[in-house]
């Protein structure tokens, strides 16, 4: 045991695939360094302890709402092997905004697990990592279907199939994503089991009969497809036509919002190749695709006027000292 240590995460964007992939349909999803959560564990001479944005207090006294870190805590002392009381305190500072589909409830629970096992002077290995970062999403989410864990976990871009091996993604495009954020909270859960529903009316013989919501899952997985395959022929048209056609496929499943919309729109008449929701939608963020960091610029000032609270820019180029750069370039600015 050392007397302090500290364990960091990072936001994630998923490219394409949010809600298909919870039917096992694949999606492309990267770590977003721009966003981070910092947890600190130091000891103390009192009971478990924790503080973040939302919370200042006892961890046995938090309430129902704050489950899923409760469980990271918890699950992290359990498989260290040591008491579920210890003299410690955990202070977790963040700039992932939360439930915005950046992954904000996954980072918090990886950098929690980290900052834990690196206090306690244990090896953390992948797969302790993903049980524990897992089961407390699956208390945040209902039933993830792992891209956010994988992508957190892993600090890699990732073509992801639930209950597939992964395939690590080497992006080198000469491109760059726009990230804004509606500033409204998402609704993940709720957007997925709105998904849920329209599925089970169509197995019933019971939905709209000039929508098949299954036929949309299976359109969002192929255009995920077809977007792996542009990004590795670095084929920025394919990949922006691939965005708008999802984002079509998206707002027809229910799943966006009319804050989400404005921005895809003003994206695209901004001269974006593409733009879309990232995430669970219903609120939370999008993603516009540009071909130069002038125009990502532009269009993150476009996107400011249009009603974005925060603006981030993403190189999709190979140097990762680059698209930290281009991360920070709007970082925390409204
Ligand atoms: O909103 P987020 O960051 O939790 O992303 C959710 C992505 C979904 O595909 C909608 C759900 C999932 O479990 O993959």
């Amino acid at each position: 045991m050392v007397q302090s240590a500290q364990g960091r995460a990072s936001g994630k964007i998923i490219l394409m695939g949010e809600h298909s992939v919870v039917y096992s349909k694949p999606a492309i999803a990267l770590p977003f360094a721009a966003v981070q959560v910092l947890t600190t564990v130091t000891e103390t001479t009192g009971d478990l302890s924790v503080n973040c944005a939302f919370y200042d207090g006892l961890v046995h006294e938090m309430p129902k709402v704050y489950e899923s870190l409760k469980h990271a805590i918890r699950f992290s002392l359990y498989r260290l092997g040591v008491s579920q009381n210890p003299a410690i305190h955990i202070e977790i500072t963040s700039t992932i905004p939360a439930e915005r589909g950046m992954g904000s409830s996954a980072a918090v629970a990886v950098s929690v697990a980290r900052a834990l096992f690196s206090f306690y002077d244990k090896e953390l290995t992948a797969k302790e990592l993903w049980d524990i970062a897992q089961s407390s999403e699956r208390i945040a989410h209902g039933n993830p279907s792992g891209v956010d864990v994988t992508t957190i976990s892993r600090e890699q871009s990732v073509y992801f199939v639930k209950d597939e091996a992964i395939e690590v993604l080497n992006l080198d495009l000469p491109a760059y994503l726009v990230v804004a954020d509606t500033g409204k909270i998402g609704h993940t859960l709720e957007a997925v089991q709105h998904v849920a529903d329209w599925m089970e009316m169509e197995n019933e013989g019971t939905a709209d009969l000039y929508f098949s919501p299954q036929g949309h899952i299976e359109a969002l997985g192929q255009l995920a497809k077809t977007s792996k395959k542009a990004l590795l022929n670095q084929d920025i048209k394919t990949l922006g036509d691939c965005m708008n056609q999802a984002q079509t496929y998206l707002v027809d499943l229910g799943v966006s919002d009319k804050g989400l919309d404005r921005l895809v729109v003003a994206a695209r008449q901004a001269g974006a190749l593409g733009a879309k929701l990232t995430g669970g939608g219903r609120g939370g963020c999008m993603i516009a695709l540009v071909e130069s960091l002038t125009s990502a610029k532009k269009i993150a000032v476009k996107l400011k006027e249009s009603g974005a609270t925060q603006a981030w820019l993403q190189s999709l180029g190979a140097s990762s000292d680059e698209k930290l750069l281009q991360g920070d370039f709007f970082k925390g600015d409204v």
